[in-house]
């Protein structure tokens, strides 16, 4: 049975990886905080964002090419960054990163990767964005930045939404420790998904290699929240400090305030990733989409990236009408190689495709521009 008959959805995706990895895993991965009310407001209020069919309007082949940033993508999608995406999957960073390239569109690796950045110089052409936690000591800072940019990562993502743990209930329920420590329970779970089990004795016990090159073992604490370990909290001081010291495009991720935005790109941010962390720091808050149309209007002419509540083509449509240009998914990437190894991005990437020429058609939007004219 074909990939597109097996799993035609994100949600198979997901049903498939939660079968198919250890239980811990996929709560790190599946799980946001408190009572996860923002993840469900996120989705929820996707969802309640309609466009207006069209009829008769003959043949429509929708093109879903954008230029982003002064760069050509054949859709206008790609990975954002998920810490410790080793443990989802053996390999995940290196599967992930050379399928975006392969794809044409953005690889962003995170701080708190179970690999460093000169792992993923050869698999990540001219993909790489590389999302930074900014570390209390500027030293540390300065040396990853670097190390990044030199393995080839050109776009450099700081967030900002993450001042310190959050509670992530779902996590501690699981047991989730850094590096995983043993317990019978996780022996069970990693018995009873043996692929998972033998790639990952294969690829090595998953750990935040990057961060043990600064913190060594005291990185891998048994912490329940992947950013926990070399987080700084970062201030406005610092947005300046890095801006002068990144030479390449700049964005700030995890902003929900249109005044934040505008700061941002009055310290020479280029662009602005409007996120609230996919309901993973704080259960009190507005849905992702429900900020973006003020901060479009407050930044009208800089590049926005959105995350947080996309399961599906149809989302990336509505998050781009209302002003974003460009939608990065975490979550999906890693239910993708989860579920199909490295067979996983690609098949994610079609059904994105898929469902928005699908939806794009019934509108008859020719490209990505018309989409915001035909809401409700
Ligand atoms: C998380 C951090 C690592 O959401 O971004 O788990």
């Amino acid at each position: 049975m074909d990939l597109d008959t097996k799993y035609p959805a994100i949600s198979d995706l997901r049903a498939r990886a939660r079968r198919r990895i250890p239980h811990f895993v996929f709560e790190y991965l599946d799980s946001a905080t408190g009572v996860e009310d923002q993840h469900s407001r996120n989705q929820a209020a996707l969802r309640k964002i309609q466009f207006m069919p069209e009829v008769l309007h003959g043949e429509v082949i929708p093109d879903l090419s954008t230029t982003f940033m002064g760069r050509d993508y054949p859709i206008p999608v790609g990975c954002a960054p998920v810490g410790m995406s080793g443990i989802m999957w053996p390999g995940a960073e290196k599967i992930l990163s050379a399928a975006c390239a392969r794809m044409g569109i953005p690889y962003c690796m995170s701080t708190v990767a179970t690999v460093v950045p000169e792992t993923l110089a050869p698999h990540i052409g001219d993909q790489g964005w590389f999302q930074l936690y900014p570390p209390a000591d500027k030293g540390i800072r300065s040396d990853m930045m670097s190390r990044a940019k030199s393995a080839g990562f050109h776009t450099l993502i700081v967030t900002v939404d993450v001042p310190n743990d959050s509670r992530r209930e779902r996590q501690r329920r699981a047991n989730l420790t850094i590096p995983p420590k043993v317990n019978l329970a996780m022996l069970v779970s990693m018995a009873l998904h043996p692929e998972w089990t033998l790639g990952t004795l294969r690829e090595g016990i998953p750990s935040l290699k990057f961060c043990e090159d600064y913190g060594g073992d005291k990185a891998n604490s048994s912490v329940h929240h992947a950013g926990h370990v070399i987080r700084g909290q970062p201030s406005w001081a610092e947005i300046d400090e890095i801006r002068a010291e990144w030479d390449g495009p700049f964005l700030v991720k995890g902003i929900q305030k249109p005044k934040d935005a505008k700061r941002l790109v009055d310290a020479g941010a280029d662009g602005v990733w409007v996120s609230n962390h996919s309901g993973r720091q704080f259960d009190g808050g507005p849905a992702s989409i429900d900020c973006l149309p003020a901060i479009r209007e407050a930044v009208p002419d800089t590049p926005i990236v959105f995350d947080s509540g996309v399961t599906g083509g149809l989302d990336v449509m509505r998050a781009l009408a209302l002003g974003a240009d460009f939608v990065m998914l975490g979550r999906a990437f890693h239910y993708a190689v989860s579920a199909l190894g490295d067979k996983g991005p690609d098949h994610l990437v079609h059904i994105l495709r898929e469902d928005m020429i699908s939806n794009m058609n019934q509108i008859a939007a020719k490209d990505l521009s018309q989409l915001r004219a035909a809401l409700v």
